[in-house]
């Protein structure tokens, strides 16, 4: 295992990690896009902080602190899985989301619970070059300059020791290079070489979500063991200049240092959440057939949770201190019902609340990525501005919180249905050639919009 940086290395860049705020502002992050539930945020954040915290903690007992691995309760559409959405967008830290019924379905029996550790380090790998490639790319940019520039007035034969060429050569390389960071030899073409990338491309790696194709990552694992060729192409300015970028970016990059750093983040940063735990709980459910043994999956979750070392195409990993968030609704099922020694790993429960109406309202307006604001850019897109009344919607929540209560309650999941039923017929009819510029939603036309498509009369009538 390789150590944190000493302070007098080479200073590294401050990392926009979410472990490095304290507990409130890392409340605060989450704050921007999931209304309520405090608990959770709050059971996270300490969470997240606690790695920080083992992170400067003396060596001695540093390796005793085991992470706060939580479990999230709570009913269908109220924030889990945005919750975790949100976390590896934040977290800056190596981040997987697993679905635990994944490992259960039936053509994937034995799907390697492993993956997912495998797939951290994939993603922290990438995670760690893009940053290193930050750091280098003013260096890589200023080489690919000169490169082209080399490329488009290749050296004459000319005597090396006339003078009077020599500087008329120099003269015309800072015009060219005046036009060229201009843009404008952008139509020119040059012929470049390109060698195929010699170290994996995590990204091209993942298998889809749920499919482990070890057959197809060995062969591109020989692939890349394999020597390359390169290959001489004509390639336009700015493809060149991308094509010439990353193979200096790669050069600049140390691989071996971007792989031992990725390792020590997974094992002492990772985070993996692993959604729908409700679902390996209790050894059957309703109308199981050939499923996978529940009981199965979470015996073979416990080594990774508890602490074992799993082996990588980079290397081995320590999962001891990777940090497990689990979530699930435990509608038929309680997390008593899982087997003991797992419970023991998730020493943290929190619950989230159902929404309320007036949440409905919050979740409609306030975060950053709120729905309405969703649906004005669409709209805006069009040339049309879209406004929605304070009363559109105040109608909207109590309808949704309606349909919810009449109907299933699918939580805030209602208001992506309410709110593309309401707008339809607008993103259908747009564009109209410039007719409509304007459209301002108001109570009534929700009240009307939503009516008409309910079947239920009973609804209707509350709706009116
Ligand atoms: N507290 C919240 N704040 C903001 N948006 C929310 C909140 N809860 C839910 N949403 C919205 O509802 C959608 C569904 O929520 P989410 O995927 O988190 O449900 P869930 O709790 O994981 O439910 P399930 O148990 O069915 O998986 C989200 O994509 C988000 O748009
Ligand atoms: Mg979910």
């Amino acid at each position: 295992m390789t150590e944190p940086l000493s302070p007098d290395a080479e200073a590294p860049p401050p990392l926009p990690w979410l472990e490095e705020l304290p507990p409130r502002q890392i409340v605060g992050e989450l704050d921007r896009y999931i209304v309520g539930q405090a608990a959770a945020k709050k059971a996270i954040a300490i969470a997240i902080r606690n790695r920080w915290r083992r992170g400067q903690a003396p060596d001695a007992i540093r390796n005793e602190i085991t992470p706060s691995n939580i479990i999230l309760i709570g009913p269908t559409g109220v924030g889990k899985t945005e919750i975790a959405r949100r976390l590896a967008r934040l977290a800056g830290a190596p981040f997987v989301k697993v679905e635990a019924t994944k490992f259960t379905e039936v053509g994937y029996v034995g799907r390697d619970v492993e993956a997912m550790i495998r797939d951290l380090v994939d993603m922290a790998i990438g995670l760690v070059r893009t940053e290193r490639e930050e750091e280098v790319l003013p260096q890589a940019e200023a080489k690919v300059t000169e490169r082209l520039l080399d490329l488009l007035l290749p050296e004459s034969d000319a005597d090396p020791d006339d003078a009077e060429l020599k500087g008329r050569r120099e003269a015309s390389r800072e015009k060219l290079r005046a036009m060229l960071l201009d843009g404008k030899l952008d139509d020119k073409e040059v012929e470049i070489e390109v060698i195929p990338p010699n170290y994996p491309n995590p990204d091209a790696m993942r298998a889809p979500e749920g499919m482990d194709a070890p057959e197809s990552s060995f062969a591109d694992w020989l692939m890349d063991m394999l020597p390359k060729k390169p290959k001489r192409r004509l390639a336009k300015i700015p493809d060149a200049r991308r094509i010439l970028e990353d193979e200096e970016l790669r050069a600049l990059v140390d691989m071996d240092d971007t792989v031992n750093e990725a390792l020590d983040r997974v094992e002492n940063h990772g985070i993996v959440f692993i959604d729908e735990i409700d679902k390996i709980a209790g050894e059957k459910g309703p109308g199981a057939g050939p499923d996978v043994s529940r009981a199965g999956v979470q015996r073979d979750l416990l080594p990774i949770v508890e602490g074992s070392t799993v082996q990588t195409r980079y290397g081995y990993v320590r999962t001891d201190h990777i940090l497990f968030v689990a979530a699930g609704a435990f509608h038929n099922t309680k997390p008593s019902d899982l087997i003991p020694e797992l419970q023991g790993r998730f020493p943290i429960r929190v619950e989230l609340e159902p929404l309320t109406e007036a949440d409905f309202v919050r979740i409609l307006t306030e975060p950053e990525n709120a729905l309405t604001k969703q649906y004005i850019a669409l709209v805006g897109a069009e040339g049309c501005t879209l406004e929605f009344s304070a009363e559109s919607i105040n109608e909207m929540a109590r309808i949704a919180w309606l349909a919810n209560d009449r109907m299933e309650n699918i939580g805030a999941r209602r208001l992506h249905t309410v709110m593309s039923t309401l707008l339809e017929d607008t993103l259908f009819d747009l564009p109209d050639g410039g007719k409509t510029t304007s459209l301002l939603i108001d109570g009534a036309t929700v009240r009307e919009r939503l009516a008409s498509v309910v079947q239920d009369d009973d609804l209707r009538k509350y709706i009116l």
